[in-house]
């Protein structure tokens, strides 16, 4: 007899067959008993009818615990009520793995306690669906980028570098030197993409932020691509094609996860028209005034009340372009005209999920650098081969760096950014 994934049900409906899964829930009555089956690719339900089983495997089959973990023989069929379309008429069952008292109850539970038991909380048919969701952003970001000509390169993870700045680093000893966790693969990218021209990362890193928001990890994993002979201009638009695909590829792929977790399949769908709309930092911050935003100024950075009026003022994710040079890391281009602004753009996702992608054109000029890299107070010797890339052969680039995580977040539609990864570190968290 063939053992089977439930994923895989249409193709044995009327055979009888084997799977190994897990008892997510029960029901029963005097005569029959249902058990929502899970394996991992998908949950369905498993019939067994007293009158057409011994009697052992009836009163085996009410017995079972939540999460035990089971062998079942039994006839795939055709279901019509449930959305999975299939179920097995259940002949046989062996018990694998028992389980009692299983902490997690179909009953509502705090989010401490879900979190602490974020080990078993993944097994839910919810966390099934985001994680799904986030396996599929994966795939497709490495579908858009080897499809476009593009090299995986994968930067260090233990630095000497700061890229975004040093006050959210987190401190280790590589021997008898100060190292650090990377903030950000970039200087690295940039390096890459001398040598291979477009070149793309996927990799976690680590910030020591002490924000405690639902859009903040202390470690996420960020795509980090970088473009030789590229200007800002055609770097925004491989940015919205990129994020256009992702979305593409989970309403293509992700129809079952998208309707567990109830997201509305139609506003997505909305994300995927071309171009996104652009609007400068100094129009943002007329808009945001005359909206009765009385607390920013020229020159402050958005805080996410901010973002959030920005993104609904829109009907797609939106660039936010040409942030004051004051608020943005030393190596952005400067502006061609104005000194106050660099040749950045953050992209922000719509319905309040906030800024997804943050990314520029990058300075080409050794004296520009050197000088930008003494006064942010870096260690000169630390960047020298920073440098190099502007000492041999410098050409304009850009690249950016799009959070899979917040992007998984407004994807699925849920709540926090915590839900989005198997196991988050966030503020005062790193259990389990
Ligand atoms: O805007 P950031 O800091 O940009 C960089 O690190 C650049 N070096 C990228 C580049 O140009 N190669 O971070 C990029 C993205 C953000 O837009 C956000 O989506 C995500 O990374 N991000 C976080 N996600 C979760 N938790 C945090 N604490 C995050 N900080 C940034
Ligand atoms: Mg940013």
């Amino acid at each position: 007899m063939e053992q089977i994934q439930i994923i895989d049900s249409k193709k044995h409906v009327g055979e009888t067959v084997k799977i190994g899964a897990w008892v997510a829930n029960k029901r029963s009555s005097g005569k029959i008993a249902f058990l929502q089956l899970r394996d991992g690719t998908a949950y369905f339900q498993g019939v067994v009818v007293k009158s057409e089983v011994p009697e052992e495997v009836f009163q085996l089959a009410k017995s079972l615990n939540q999460e035990t973990a089971v062998l079942i023989t039994g006839e795939i069929r055709e279901d019509s009520r449930s959305k999975f379309g299939y179920e097995v008429g259940i002949s046989g069952i062996e018990v694998v793995g028992e389980s009692t008292d299983y902490p997690i109850t179909p009953k509502e539970h705090g989010t401490d306690f879900l979190m602490d038991h974020r080990h078993l909380w993944l097994r839910s048919s919810r966390q099934h669906a985001v994680m799904q969701i986030r396996n599929e952003i994966i795939r497709a970001t490495y579908q858009f980028f080897n499809d476009n000509g593009y090299v995986k390169i994968d930067p260090p993870i233990l630095t000497g570098s700061a890229p975004e700045g040093t006050t959210e680093l987190f401190h280790t000893n590589y021997f008898d030197q100060e190292a650090y966790l990377s903030q950000s693969g970039q200087l690295y990218m940039e390096a890459a993409a001398m040598a291979f021209g477009k070149v793309f990362s996927f990799g976690p890193t680590f910030r020591a932020e002490k924000s405690k928001t639902r859009r903040h990890l202390i470690e996420f994993w960020m795509i980090e691509p970088e473009m030789a002979f590229m200007h800002q201009e055609e770097s925004l638009e491989v940015q919205e094609q990129y994020v256009a695909f992702l979305v593409q590829s989970v309403l293509d792929n992700c129809d079952y996860a998208l309707d567990v977790l109830e997201r509305d399949k139609e506003l997505l769908k909305k994300y995927t028209t071309l171009p996104f709309p652009r609007i400068s930092y100094d129009d943002a911050v007329e808009l945001l005034k005359k909206n009765g935003f009385e607390d920013i100024e020229w020159g402050d950075d958005f805080g996410s009340p901010h973002e959030t009026f920005i993104a609904n003022s829109f009907e797609q994710p939106v660039f936010i372009l040409n942030y004051p040079k004051a608020i943005k890391p030393f190596y952005m281009k400067p502006h061609p005209t104005r000194e106050d602004v660099v040749i950045c753009a953050d992209m922000i996702a719509p319905e309040g999920y906030g800024e997804i992608i943050g990314g520029s054109e990058r300075a080409t000029d050794f004296e520009y650098l050197l000088e930008e890299i003494r006064n942010c107070g870096l260690d000169e010797e630390e960047y020298s081969w920073y440098l190099d890339l502007r000492r041999y052969g410098s050409v304009p680039h850009a690249g950016f760096g799009l959070g899979l995580e917040r992007t998984v977040t407004w994807l699925a539609g849920i709540e926090h950014v915590r839900e989005s990864i198997p196991f988050p570190r966030l503020l005062n968290r790193i259990y389990p």
